[in-house]
């Protein structure tokens, strides 16, 4: 039995043992791709969400020495306190406001962090609006809590950017919360401070929670300045803002995540979050503590690798037939369209198997739009150009009318 089939099992048995919450979680798209690839020789991955480059050195050694050291039990439960306080420093030097440690969680990953947000405020009658595409994890969340979920369509002729003025109209009496992601995933759209503090200020003023999740926050390019949520608002009662280092030191897999709000809130998340992953990984939080305490320059040369392999990645889809592409300004996936009417999946699973290039369908992403590729630039640029080798004559043989 192949992995694939696994996943299907699971997800769609109806056998009674089972919460039917869990089938408000859909089977990954991302997963489906990569297990089918799995099977096959010779795949060029353009799929991948997470950095390719090593991790900083002395970031890697602050957790080997931590384990060294002993560091091997439980921390206090909202976190390292050495963390917690780099973590309000760093915060509160980079959006100027003033973050004490009981402003702060630390998580195991941003996962659990939009977990914990998304779950603790959840509940049946409640509407949250979330903008479509969006990263997977939030639409089930909400749902296998009871809420219910409005897709605000962002569009590709704008590049994927948010009008303030729609989203404004979009907020009822009912709407609870909304859910922002910037730089998106997958669009890699940036929103602009204008546009945050609009909505932001509007979501205060009616008591809508704002759930921000920044994963990608210092990956931004072009030299556009980035808004954390976190310096739009003007009080942290309604605003949840959720990071991690994944992304940022390339340490997706030692699962340190934060989640910055009221103190009100970090004490109920607190209780939650004891009852959910207890405490995130000590290694890898006092290795959080030297990424941010120590030499950020490997932060200053992601960004510019990123940025040269966005730009090579941009020229490549321009010259592919069917493809057309916007400019994103941050994380590391273009978003091209392909002719409307197109199902993104479809030709992802047609050129996974005739040139064993693995992207993903923009409907794995949300509704509408579905006539998408997600292609990740988390891989080097000689595996970008020898993936478009395979690409661009597939693309010129199709007939997509
Ligand atoms: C938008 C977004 N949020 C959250 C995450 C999860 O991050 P973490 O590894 O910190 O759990 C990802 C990972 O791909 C992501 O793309």
């Amino acid at each position: 039995m192949s992995l694939s089939d696994l996943d299907i099992d699971f997800y769609e048995s109806e056998d009674p043992v089972w919460n039917p919450a869990l089938l408000t979680i859909p089977v990954p798209g991302i997963r489906k791709m990569v297990n089918l690839a799995a099977n096959l020789k010779d795949v060029i991955h353009l799929s991948i969400g997470q950095p390719d480059l090593p991790a900083p050195e002395h970031v890697v050694e602050a957790s080997v020495e931590a384990l060294r050291a002993g560091q091997t039990g439980y921390t206090m439960d909202a976190g390292l306190p050495e963390l917690l306080e780099a973590l309000a420093e760093y915060y509160g030097e980079r959006c100027d406001r003033t973050l004490v440690p009981e402003n702060i969680l630390v998580t195991t990953g941003a996962t659990e962090a939009i977990y914990l947000a998304l779950t603790a405020v959840s509940g049946p009658g409640r509407e949250f609006l979330v903008t479509d595409p969006a990263f997977m994890l939030y639409a089930p969340l909400i749902r296998m809590n009871g809420g219910e979920v409005r897709f605000l369509p962002t569009r590709a002729e704008n590049g994927h950017q948010l009008d303030p003025d729609e989203v404004i109209d979009a907020f009822t009496p009912n709407t609870h919360a909304i859910v922002l992601n910037s730089p998106n995933n997958p669009t890699g759209a940036v929103y602009p401070r204008r546009a945050l503090e609009a909505i932001v200020e509007e979501a205060a003023y009616r008591g809508i929670y704002v759930i921000s999740d920044e994963v990608y926050d210092h990956l931004v390019y072009d030299g556009v300045e980035y808004a954390s949520v976190l310096s739009c608002c003007s009080d942290l009662d309604h605003v949840m803002v959720v990071s991690s280092f994944s992304k940022t030191f390339s340490l997706a897999g030692m699962r340190v995540g934060w989640l910055i709000a009221s103190q009100g809130a970090i004490k109920k998340l607190r209780r939650y979050h004891m009852f959910t992953t207890t405490v995130a990984n000590t290694p890898g939080q006092w290795a959080g503590v030297a990424a941010l305490r120590g030499e950020r320059r490997f932060v200053e040369d992601m960004v510019k690798v990123y940025q040269r392999r966005r730009d090579r990645l941009m020229e490549l889809v321009d010259a592919t037939p069917h493809l057309t592409c916007y400019k994103p300004q941050g994380a590391f996936y273009l978003f091209p369209s392909l002719p409307d009417g197109v199902t993104g999946s479809n030709v992802a699973l047609r050129l996974l198997r005739e040139t064993g290039v693995c992207t993903i369908g923009g409907d794995t992403f949300g509704e509408h739009c579905s006539n998408a590729l997600r292609i990740s630039y988390a891989t080097s640029i000689d595996n970008l150009e020898k993936a478009f080798e395979r690409i661009v004559p597939w693309m010129e043989k199709q007939d997509f009318d």
